[in-house]
């Protein structure tokens, strides 16, 4: 279809001259293209936003934009709106081809009411979810509106939880990817909030419940816009967006970038990408980036690249809880799913955000079949009386459902510190992770060997003439005796201890070993995840 040339409006010829049928099409259509109308599309367009139909021509594959409901307006008759009824009403929605492979798309168009959801245009969002949902294809919803219509009240309050409804039942059945491209605000940003992947652009985007006015008379604390739901919070502090573009352009670009990792639906494999890079490729600066002091960082990103295809990794939530890093890859073409504790930020510890962030993103790639692959170096999770009172009980038993529920091809590789409830909850063997590797640096304990040292040798150490010289005797005892690969490579809990050098092969190996794999959890309802 990408190649099919189409006749526009304008060129249609008329089989039936001076019926007039075709005019009527043409300037139905033509009231419908022009929206807002020219004044407001320059506003839009001086604001630094593309218009509805320029972002969908930017995000789908040249020619292949099949418009669904361009006729349709609204049913109000309040407040003088039987005048303004504009076709279209304030969405552009239908379906189309990125890669060539079918999608679902709406757009919100700013310039017809502020982009706000009527009860009709709500419907348009449904007709093109209940077809996404029957052929199996993702939704992408391009998210520009002044929120409920206000002059439609309760109707439009019915389209959002039509709307809601709809991304309930999609969840985990086909990928929705929604991107703010301008305001979102109220009730409608939980539409979004439930979708797998959230887009903001820098400056002309935000998303908050209730705005900088209302907090003003509810708080009285002061906050602009920007400051309590642009893209750098959202990014940053709340964890609500995923990705932040600097523009509509390059939004619409990370969307199509994202889609290629993705199948159409949960029945699906992902798509393959050929690639030139060698799957026995041996990577010499591996064996050198571990540190030898423990306590020294290293940033786990560069082993991520060292390993995967062409050294290119999608990242997810890139600024948000640094501590873990998830994104997107491929090994031998075949897309994988990276969790990686950073020991570059806070020594790669596991918090309540790095467990909310990896949680959700374990279980997208578990509802669409994509392999999991595990680095592993965390001390442990995060001591204080913050975390325990935010209920890191709570959400760091969130990472631990997810990888245990997870019945994808799962691959985990201890780099080095691998402690405590950390090592049981990062993807380790006795929660059906498949293959599990090991680098010799690895120190696989209940805690490291200072913390040990002090609590198995309290009374030695207070005894001992020189406690300093004790504790570092003992404490080399321990590193020496526990904090290693082998005990656990000795139980097969570790399936082989291997040379990081050869990390891409060993890992591209244990892939497609597991390609047919099928694995089930009990039959039941759903389970009751500690939320
Ligand atoms: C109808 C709306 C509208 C709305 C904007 N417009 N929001 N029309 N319903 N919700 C219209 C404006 O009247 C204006 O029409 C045009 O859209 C552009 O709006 P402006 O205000 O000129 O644009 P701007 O200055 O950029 O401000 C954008 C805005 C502001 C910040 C979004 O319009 C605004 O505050 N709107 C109201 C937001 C709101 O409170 N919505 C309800 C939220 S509650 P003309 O004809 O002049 O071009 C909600 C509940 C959802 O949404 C619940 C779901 C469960």
């Amino acid at each position: 279809m990408s190649g099919r040339k189409r006749a526009t409006e304008n060129q249609v010829t008329d089989p039936r001259p001076g019926s007039g049928k075709l005019e009527e099409l043409e300037r139905r259509d033509q009231a419908a293209a022009e929206g807002g109308g020219a004044e407001r599309r320059q506003k839009q367009h001086a604001a630094g936003k593309l218009s509805a139909r320029e972002r969908i021509e930017l995000l789908l594959d040249p020619e292949t934009f099949e418009e669904l409901d361009r006729l349709v307006v609204h049913r109000c008759e309040e407040f003088g709106m039987a005048k303004q009824r504009i076709a279209s009403d304030g969405i552009v929605s239908g379906y189309g081809r990125i890669d060539g492979r079918l999608v679902y798309v709406f757009a919100q168009d700013f310039t017809v009411f502020g982009g706000s959801l009527s009860e009709a245009n709500a419907e348009k969002i449904c007709k093109v979810m209940d077809l996404a949902m029957k052929n199996g294809a993702p939704v992408i919803g391009l998210n520009d509106s002044g929120g409920a219509r206000i002059q439609e009240g309760v109707m439009s309050l019915k389209g959002y939880a039509d709307v809601f409804l709809r991304n309930t039942l999609a969840s985990g059945v086909i990928p929705q990817i929604s991107a703010i491209m301008g305001p979102c605000a109220g009730g409608a940003v939980y539409s979004p909030a439930i979708t797998d992947f959230v887009f903001m652009t820098k400056d002309t985007s935000y998303m908050f419940v209730t705005g900088p006015d209302v907090i003003r008379s509810v708080t009285h604390e002061e906050v602009t816009k920007e400051g309590l739901g642009g893209s750098r919070t959202h990014s940053t502090t709340s964890g609500v967006a995923h990705f932040v573009a600097a523009d509509d352009q390059e939004c619409l670009a990370m969307i199509r970038e994202l889609l290629s990792f993705l199948p159409g639906n949960n029945l699906d494999d992902p798509p393959r990408r050929a690639t030139s890079d060698p799957w026995d490729r041996a990577e010499e600066r591996l064996n050198h980036l571990i540190p030898a002091e423990p306590m020294q960082p290293y940033d786990i990103k560069d082993i991520i690249r060292l390993v995967v295809d062409e050294g290119y990794f999608f990242e997810v939530q890139e600024h948000y809880a640094k501590n873990l890093v998830v994104g997107f890859a491929r090994l031998a073409g075949q897309p994988v799913g990276m969790v990686a504790n950073q020991p570059a930020v806070l020594a790669g510890v596991l918090d309540i955000n790095a467990s909310d962030k990896g949680a959700r993103f374990v279980r997208f790639c578990d509802c669409f079949n994509i392999p999991l692959i595990t680095f592993e170096d965390v001390p442990g999770f995060l001591p204080g009386t913050q975390q325990e009172f935010g209920g890191i009980i709570r959400h760091g038993a969130k990472l631990l459902y997810a990888f245990a529920e997870a019945t994808v091809p799962k691959i985990t590789v201890i780099t080095r510190k691998a402690y405590g409830g950390a090592y049981c909850v990062m993807a380790s063997k006795h929660i059906r992770t498949d293959v599990n590797y090991a680098y010799p640096t690895a120190e696989i304990a209940v805690m490291g060997p200072e913390g040990a040292v002090n609590i198995v040798h309290r009374r030695e150490l207070a005894a001992a003439k020189d406690a300093d010289a004790e504790r570092a005797r003992q404490v080399a005892d321990f590193r020496e005796r526990y904090a290693n690969p082998w005990i656990a490579a000795e139980r097969g809990w570790i399936d082989a201890v291997i040379e990081p050098r050869l990390t891409r092969p060993k890992l591209i190996a244990a892939l497609q070993m597991l390609a047919n794999k099928r694995d089930t959890n009990p039959p039941k309802k759903h389970g009751n995840m500690p939320l």
